[in-house]
């Protein structure tokens, strides 16, 4: 069955939560900032076009919790700096989150309405978009930057070659897991590439 359909993080803010426990994702998160400041610094110095005036940003699998917002304030902040060591007027930002539709959006709309208000008063609105992003999401050409992290490991379902011969991802018999692992090892690679080519 499609991965769509089954899982998602756990979800509100409890002792199980995603939310309580991604620290180390979130250490990873921290990692992406130079990365994010210099695609940012790209995109606003861009000698090819004029800067700016409205930048759309998307964060793909960003789950529930504080890791929601981390990317995508981190490039709120870049564009925020970047405009003010030039000392032009910062652009209009359109930030979008994006998710599978079980996700736990009902906590992600509450900490988006924070970052609405605390970068005024900067525009910076907010938004959902649910949905895989092994599909369209938006329209075409409409975004400035992705951010994505933790998340394109999660394949779009289960390689058919094996499921339709019942072979498992971890046979509990090592000799058949031995045997087979060439065969998984591959499946899962080509439903990989397959997945990267959409995403
Ligand atoms: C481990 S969490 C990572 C969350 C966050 N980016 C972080 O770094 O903490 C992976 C997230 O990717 C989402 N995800 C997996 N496949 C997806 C897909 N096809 N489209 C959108 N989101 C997806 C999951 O629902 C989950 O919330």
């Amino acid at each position: 069955m499609a991965s769509t359909q089954m899982v998602h993080m756990n979800q509100g803010q409890g002792e199980t939560s995603y939310a309580r426990n991604s620290g180390i994702q979130n250490a990873l998160q921290n990692r992406m900032k130079p990365l994010i400041e210099a695609a940012i610094a790209e995109l606003c110095s861009s000698t090819n076009t004029l800067f700016p005036e409205k930048m759309l940003i998307a964060d793909l699998g960003c789950s529930s919790g504080p890791n929601a917002l981390a990317l995508v304030s981190i490039a709120v902040e870049a564009i925020h700096s970047h405009c003010l060591q030039l000392q032009q007027p910062p652009p209009e930002v359109c930030v979008l989150l994006n998710d599978l539709p079980d996700n736990d959006f009902n906590t992600v709309v509450k900490s988006l309405v924070t970052l609405h208000q605390s970068n005024e008063p900067a525009v910076v609105t907010v938004g959902i978009m649910p949905g895989s992003f092994y599909e369209r999401l938006f329209t075409s050409g409409s975004m400035h930057l992705f951010c994505s992290l933790n998340s394109l490991n999660w394949l779009s379902k289960a390689p058919e070659d094996l499921t339709k011969n019942w072979i498992p991802a971890y046979d509990v018999d090592e000799h058949a897991r031995r045997e087979r692992f060439p065969v998984v090892l591959e499946a899962y690679a080509q439903q990989f590439r397959k997945d990267f080519t959409f995403f």
